[in-house]
């Protein structure tokens, strides 16, 4: 079976077995299957244990060949020596695809057995994830099956991650800074399916608008240039590559067997595929939360509006060090913004509405903005002050915002509100940050792959 065809199968398969999944909670296989039941996947499931007849209220059967009906995944979560028999068991039962959760594989040594899994499945026609990973996350089909936190948000981020306990810490994260995800893969040891195999799928899954990979190592360099350079002309690839350092290396070997690779022929590798390079987990997912909007293109010329006078300098230093070009409005565009400002605001850029200004003041400037062919970008800052609501402030900000439009940045800087005001902005497609550099730095990477992708440079 094909990478993609089996790939379907793992994101929206009809049915699932959870091979090891145990009655007793806190076990890796009781806890895949309960975030399975209870992130309300809405296929068949089967649990596969011979020491049980029913775990979490489902009936149990001793092995995948006794279910009797199709089974599209088996998640197998049962110790490393146990899995080769089970495999065959699947492959019997023409399940398609399997995530082996197991460790001890390549990443101990044990390259042998993990070989003999794969060749086994590839035999009889199915393929292989992980082994060695924390499973998998699709919002489309409602499925968690991961040993990770139960409440992920749906949204359109992939998030492919050979790390399985970052993965799963960054699911946690993910949460708790409300960012919505399209998919999760641990894909460990990828002794079958690989990175390249989930870049291709990502690049047709029409509910991904952006795709981050956490990599530690290549194996076929080559495919991964070529699915990567396809796929980024289309949507947006963000990397965060580890196992750089001589340490680094050597820990990247012995995590996930693989061979990390001096940092420099990646740089070029990932640049020459139009791969965005992040340096931090939290840099990623704030270019991610960026991509993850929906908007267009129109070009650089960049206006900053805020409320206050310090955070605009320090937005306009991240500008210039960043390359993003500030404009200077003509007279007929500070005109119109004159309107939404005290005698004593500025109509230079940064567009100063000061400490006084009101979510109307920022409605104004920011729909005048919209409208200017002279803007193709807006960096909103706020400062929380006594005389705005934060909240009240981002339903405006992102009521005068339309899907498809300019894109807008926002950085808000206070207090407990402000946070809620941050998550209403994030909620409602308008990537807010809680510094200006952060919200300066995501625009600087639409407009990286912007210019990468229309070849202006
Ligand atoms: N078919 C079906 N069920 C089987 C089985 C088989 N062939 N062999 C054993 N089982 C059952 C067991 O009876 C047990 O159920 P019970 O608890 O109700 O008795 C369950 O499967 C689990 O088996 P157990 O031997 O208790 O293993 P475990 O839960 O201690 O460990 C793994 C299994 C897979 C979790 C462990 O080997 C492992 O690899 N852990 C690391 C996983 C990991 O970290 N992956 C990477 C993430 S980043």
């Amino acid at each position: 079976m094909s990478a993609f065809k089996a790939i379907r199968y793992l994101m929206s398969p009809s049915s699932i077995a959870v091979v090891g999944a145990s009655r007793t909670p806190g076990k890796i296989g009781h806890e895949i299957l309960k975030n399975i039941i209870e992130y309300g996947f809405k296929g068949q499931v089967y649990p596969v244990n011979p020491r049980a007849t029913e775990v979490l209220g489902l009936k149990c059967y001793p092995s995948v060949s006794s279910i009797g009906k199709p089974v599209d995944l088996a998640i197998i979560v049962i110790p490393a020596q146990a899995v080769l028999p089970v495999i065959r068991d699947c492959v019997k039962s023409k399940v398609k695809v399997a995530a082996v959760i197991t460790s001890g594989f390549g990443e101990v040594g044990n390259k042998q057995l993990e070989a003999e899994v794969v060749k086994t499945a590839r035999e009889g026609g199915m393929r292989i994830l992980g082994p060695n990973i924390f499973g998998v996350y699709c919002a489309a089909s409602d499925l968690n099956a991961t040993f990770g936190p139960k409440d992920v948000l749906k949204g359109s981020i992939a998030f492919i991650t050979q790390s399985g306990a970052l993965g799963i810490a960054l699911m946690g994260w993910t949460i708790t800074e409300k960012i919505g995800l399209s998919a999760i893969v641990s894909i460990g040891n990828k002794a079958d399916l690989d990175d390249a195999d989930f870049i291709e799928y990502f690049n047709w899954d029409n509910s991904t608008r952006v795709i981050l990979i956490y990599i530690e190592g290549v194996r076929d360099g080559r495919r991964f240039m070529e699915a990567a350079l396809e796929t980024s002309i289309n949507k947006p690839i963000i990397a965060l590559k580890s196992g750089v350092s001589k340490r680094g290396m050597v820990a990247a070997s012995s995590h996930t067997g693989s061979l990390a690779g001096s940092a420099q022929v990646y740089k070029a590798a990932f640049k020459q595929s139009g791969v965005l390079i992040a340096s931090t987990v939290s840099q990623a997912f704030d270019w991610a939360r960026m991509f993850s909007s929906n908007f267009k293109f129109y070009g650089y010329n960049t206006v900053i509006i805020t409320n206050g006078g310090g955070v605009g300098v320090m937005a306009s230093d991240a500008c210039e060090k960043l390359s993003i070009p500030l404009i200077d409005p003509s007279e007929e565009l500070k005109n119109k913004l004159r309107r939404f400002m005290p005698p004593f605001g500025s109509v230079k850029n940064p567009i100063d509405l000061t400490g006084m200004a009101s979510e109307e003041d920022y409605k104004g400037a920011i729909s005048t903005c919209l409208s200017s062919e002279e803007v193709n970008a807006i960096i909103v800052l706020y400062c929380e002050t006594a005389v705005t609501n934060p909240v009240m402030i981002a339903k405006t900000i992102a009521s005068s915002i339309k899907a498809q439009d300019k894109p807008v940045v926002a950085s808000l800087i206070g207090g407990s509100k402000t946070q809620l005001a941050i998550n209403e902005l994030n909620y409602r497609g308008v990537p807010a940050y809680n510094e200006p550099y952060k919200a300066v730095d995501s625009l600087s990477a639409f407009f990286k792959w912007n210019k990468w992708r229309t070849k202006s440079y």
